[in-house]
């Protein structure tokens, strides 16, 4: 029987504990993320890198980056481990359960929408562990690129991956600004009206800013002064506090102190916007997320019966 070196020195924990540090850059967040001590992470790397023969990361600044070697050791171990999926999978249909991961990465605005999904599905489906990612836009992207979850959340899916993007619903962006604000309480106001206010952006790679990028493009309108804010959370509470004006999705709203943020009526706004959910073409989805997309369609149809 032939003789397989990583039979015998490589666990699937090793290739786990890589991937996760590759993923996050950083063994003490790899180490939180698995619930491990970060000496741990950091001795089983090493020893991985041992029984490869090579250094599998390099550090640049803080962050930890693969080699050349480290990168073809974790492509080998996501093939791995997606066969290993496919495996749990399959076992799990053959006995006609509903077990298994359910991992969706969705843009940041989606989280006024996903959990509360999530929520009634893990309640009629308990034997189902769900790993929900909320990140930026291009964080997202770059989720999507390497096949890491089963399911996406995008207000604008990339054009140039192999994908399949449903839409959702509607996720409208508005101008906001403090209550008592000059324009607050004005009705009919035009883009010029803003001049001389401090527009508070996302940051690059937020799909927010891409639509609002692209919205004032599409208008010929300027881009106001503007400051960089690199969370909804934030720009709302800066906002409130004066700093500025900020576009957010309307569903952000939602979640704020009543009284403290009035939504701008302003000609052209809100920005249409919508949601979408997107999945890799030809990816098998798990039955986890199969069941997961047929509760969605039908909230969404259950929304539209009582809209
Ligand atoms: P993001 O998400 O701005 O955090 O990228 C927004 C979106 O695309 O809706």
């Amino acid at each position: 029987m032939k003789r397989r070196w990583h039979t015998r020195q490589t666990t699937f924990r090793q290739l786990e504990i890589l991937l996760a540090v590759a993923e996050r850059r950083s063994v003490t967040a790899a180490a939180e993320a698995l619930h491990l001590a970060q000496p741990t992470v950091s001795t089983q790397v090493a020893r991985l890198a041992e029984a490869v023969g090579s250094p599998l990361f390099e550090h640049v600044g803080r962050q930890m980056h693969l080699t050349e070697v480290g990168a073809e050791v974790a492509q080998a171990a996501r093939s791995l481990f997606d066969v290993l999926d496919g495996l749990e999978m399959r076992l799990a249909q053959r006995a006609g359960l509903e077990v298994g991961r359910l991992r969706i990465a969705v843009v940041t605005t989606a989280k006024y929408l996903i959990p509360r999904w999530l929520g009634s599905f893990c309640a009629q489906h308990p034997g189902i562990t769900p790993e929900l990612q909320i990140a930026n836009r291009g964080e997202v992207i770059r989720r999507l690129q390497q096949n890491l979850d089963d399911l996406y959340v995008f207000s604008h899916p990339p054009h140039d991956l192999d994908i399949h993007a449903e839409p959702l619903t509607d996720n409208p962006l508005v101008m906001i600004a403090p209550t008592g604000h000059r324009l607050a309480d004005r009705s009919g106001l035009n883009w010029g009206d803003l001049a001389g206010e401090r527009l508070l952006m996302r940051e690059e790679g937020s799909g927010t800013r891409h639509a609002v990028e692209r919205f004032l493009a599409q208008q010929a309108w300027p881009l106001l002064d503007h400051v960089t804010i690199a969370s909804t959370e934030a720009i709302k509470e800066a906002v409130a506090a004066g700093l500025g004006v900020g576009i957010v999705s309307r569903h952000a709203l939602t979640h704020m102190a009543p009284g403290n943020i009035a939504e701008l009526d302003l000609a052209g706004f809100p920005i249409p916007n919508s949601w979408y959910l997107v999945t890799l073409r030809g990816k098998q989805l798990s039955p986890a997320a199969q069941a997961f997309k047929q509760h969605v369609a039908a909230q969404l149809t259950d929304a539209a019966g009582h809209a």
